[in-house]
């Protein structure tokens, strides 16, 4: 058997493919799917400090090799994910780690501190790159004393570790990553969606209601390979890769490029068993190569 665990700032992973944030529910959604304890970890929808409702209808638009989304961070609040959604899901035999959203830094805070007390939840993935809201969200992920500053209040509270989601939004992403990485990240994850929009022509109108929205799938996968190569050059701390990423070819370049595991997203929407088709991907293609163990693939990108 080979093997293809991997380490990330402590953490064993039993393997190096997880979900995105957004795309796999709370996990408890994919059960008649696939048992989330074959996954190597699971990051769960946003939480934010209060309910919120998300953006009006419509939110999701199909592109050229990708998707749109305006969501909007639509979520219960911190409250309701601790006391329902927690218990039925703490007990998934892989790594559950809660992406953690705000409006405001002390919203960051509050939900990271609530976070924390969770036993069984290993580390956040502090979301400063949703570009579907008003306040917060990419306007602390586009600028480096933001992303720094947030960090920095986060990691105070915040015990366990401390990933932080990236946005592609931005001219120089390892500036960005310097500066979260300074404010305590344990680890990068990168990327979220690219700022996008349709347009409707007959109605001559935008599709979003947001106007704009998020872009995801194939079509942002040279991007993230690209940011997830620069980063992980760039900063001394493990990076996890997403954007785009479709099949075990795919989750091979992120790891080449750098990266130390991979989230699936937007395919998810289309084979929701695509993360265990990956897993068996990746055995196979250290088969093939007679690769012991995947570690010896992390940014391993030949460029000379
Ligand atoms: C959303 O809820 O609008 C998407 C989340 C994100 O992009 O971080």
């Amino acid at each position: 058997m080979n093997d293809l665990s991997v380490n990330i700032a402590g953490m064993t992973f039993k393997n190096p493919v997880t979900t995105a944030s957004g795309t796999f529910g709370y996990g408890e959604e994919f059960l008649d799917f696939l048992d989330p304890g074959q996954l190597g970890g699971i990051f769960v929808k946003a939480v934010t400090g209060k309910n919120r409702e998300g953006n009006n209808y419509p939110r999701m638009a199909e592109t050229t090799g990708g998707m749109l989304n305006s969501v909007g961070l639509q979520n219960k609040g911190v409250d309701i994910f601790c006391r329902d959604i927690y218990p039925k899901i703490k007990t998934f035999d892989t790594h559950i780690i809660v992406n953690v959203s705000g409006s405001t830094v002390e919203e960051y805070v509050e939900v990271s501190e609530r976070i924390n007390e969770l036993e069984k939840i290993p580390a956040i993935e502090l979301n400063i790159s949703c570009p579907n809201v008003k306040l917060g969200g990419m306007a602390f992920g586009t600028m480096p004393d933001m992303a720094k500053e947030v960090t920095i209040a986060v990691r105070k509270v915040y015990k366990k570790i401390l990933m932080v989601k990236l946005s592609p939004n931005v001219t120089h992403i390892t500036e960005i990553a310097k500066a979260v990485v300074d404010g305590g990240a344990d680890v990068i994850t990168l990327i979220n969606t690219l700022l996008g929009m349709a347009i409707d022509a007959e109605r001559r109108r935008p599709v979003l209601s947001t106007i704009t929205g998020g872009l995801s799938g194939p079509a942002i996968k040279p991007v993230a390979l690209r940011m997830v190569w620069q980063v992980h050059k760039a900063v001394p701390v493990p990076v996890i890769g997403l954007g785009g990423i479709m099949n075990a070819t795919d989750a091979i370049e992120f790891i080449l490029a750098g990266a130390s595991a991979v989230q699936i997203g937007t395919a998810n929407f289309i084979d929701p068993r695509v993360g265990l088709k990956i897993i068996d991907g990746l055995g196979q293609y250290l088969e093939r190569h007679q690769i012991s163990t995947i570690k010896e693939l992390i940014g391993a990108l030949k460029t000379e």
